[in-house]
């Protein structure tokens, strides 16, 4: 007998069509029915049946791209961006991500994890079930450890599923102003190594951007993750053209991130390389960009497109994935479909992920959202509000319907 079974569900697969009147059936945290309530008579018993009354099930959020882990906070930049100043101005004079690392350093890592806990945790009140967390704010060896220990402290303590990711190619701290190949040996022959052997990542990230690091650079640190079995993904075109995306397809990685100036040749290339392509709408909108990211591209190539929050104190200080699902579709132009896949099948991708999670399937991870809508465009279209009912993680309910 399954240990869960949801009845009367509008059930939003993501991997195929819309189930009217559909049953779900969960059984050891898994998927093991699913389909319209009429082909399945015989799966009428559980241990826990739950009456949806036509209410939408969705696979539960995934928040591929995050900053969770920092300290202090930026509100003097935004007041300093209102009065014209550029986000690359800021950080060339010394604030911008090293000021939000002066601020990390200071903080004892259970200060760190106390805050991106509360973060999490907003995160999880609208259907948020997993969660990629960079480091970045760190930037020397003691700190950048501090991070990935904040964020897999953040996986111990809520039932949310984190991903850690490696980001200490962010900046170039100010001890190693002018020499940024010492920097990348530091993060190449110290800091690789010790979190390899300690499993404090699952993947590596850099910032390949006019104000951070180069192709060069980073493909020198990304050659020596491949050597330890790391996947990598990248910040990649998001204030200028650096043939990030290109960068990134050539190590296959897992995805190219931003990408509002990516050249057409890079977005082929990541199209072959299997490269998710994951937008950050608030970013864009924090910073009041207008270059929009290539969609249009990425649809005609069949690049995969994610959608994420890239919650960080300088460009996007979000904390609502349904939110960025709403830009998504209001300033880039993606369907609410495209907005839903984005945040659940293509998240997953952007992870590694997607054999277990990101759409509801049997067999899958039983990691399910319940909505107060039966429809799924609801998830874009509102600006807040609590449209959550449930949240089950691993066939767990971790948050309950009232
Ligand atoms: O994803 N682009 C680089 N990193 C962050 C911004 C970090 C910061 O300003 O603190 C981003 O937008
Ligand atoms: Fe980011």
């Amino acid at each position: 007998m399954p240990d869960t079974l949801f009845i009367n569900a509008t059930i939003a697969t993501v991997s195929g069509a819309l189930i009217r009147d559909g049953a779900l059936a969960v059984s050891g945290g898994k998927i093991s029915t699913i389909g319209p309530m009429k082909d399945l008579e015989s799966e009428t018993e559980a241990k826990t049946v739950l009456d949806c009354a036509g209410r939408l099930l969705t696979p539960a959020l995934i928040d591929c791209h995050t900053h969770l882990v920092f300290a202090g906070e930026r509100t003097n930049e935004f007041d300093m961006r209102l009065q014209g100043a550029s986000y690359k101005d800021i950080a060339k004079a010394g604030g911008g991500i090293l000021s939000t690392v002066k601020a990390t350093r200071e903080a004892e890592l259970d200060e760190l994890t106390y805050l991106a806990m509360e973060r999490a945790k907003t995160l999880m009140a609208e259907g948020v079930g997993v969660i990629e967390i960079k480091s970045g704010y760190g930037l020397d060896f003691d700190n950048e450890i501090k991070c990935l220990r904040a964020s897999a402290q953040v996986g111990i303590g809520l039932p949310v599923r984190v991903l850690k990711t490696f980001l200490g190619a962010h900046a170039l701290p100010p001890e190693f102003k002018g020499n940024s190949s010492g920097y990348l040996d530091l993060l190449i022959n110290d800091l690789l190594p010790a979190i390899t052997k300690d499993n404090l990542a699952d993947a590596v990230d850099a910032y390949q951007e006019e104000i951070a690091f180069s192709a060069g650079e980073v493909s020198r640190l990304f050659e020596a993750a491949k050597k330890h079995g790391l996947p990598v993904k990248l910040h990649a075109d998001q204030l200028s053209d650096t043939n990030g995306a290109a960068t990134a397809a050539k190590f296959g990685a897992l995805s190219a991130d931003h990408l509002e100036y990516a050249n057409q040749a890079g977005i082929k290339a990541m199209a072959k390389a299997g490269t998710v392509a994951v937008l950050l709408p608030g970013a864009f909108y924090f910073l009041k960009e207008t270059q929009k990211p290539p969609i249009e591209m990425f649809r005609k190539l069949k690049v995969p497109i994610a959608v994420a929050t890239d919650c960080n104190p300088g460009t996007s200080p979000a904390l609502s994935l349904r939110l960025m699902m709403n830009m998504a579709c209001t300033l880039f132009g993606l369907t609410p479909d495209e907005a839903l896949q984005g945040v659940t099948i293509n998240a997953a991708k952007a992870l590694g992920l997607d054999q277990e999670l990101g759409s509801l399937e049997v067999g899958k991870t039983a990691s399910i959202a319940l909505w107060d809508t039966d429809n799924p465009a609801a998830l874009c279209y509102w600006l807040g509000g609590n449209l959550l009912e449930a949240l089950y993680l691993d066939g767990q309910p971790v948050i309950a319907s009232a």
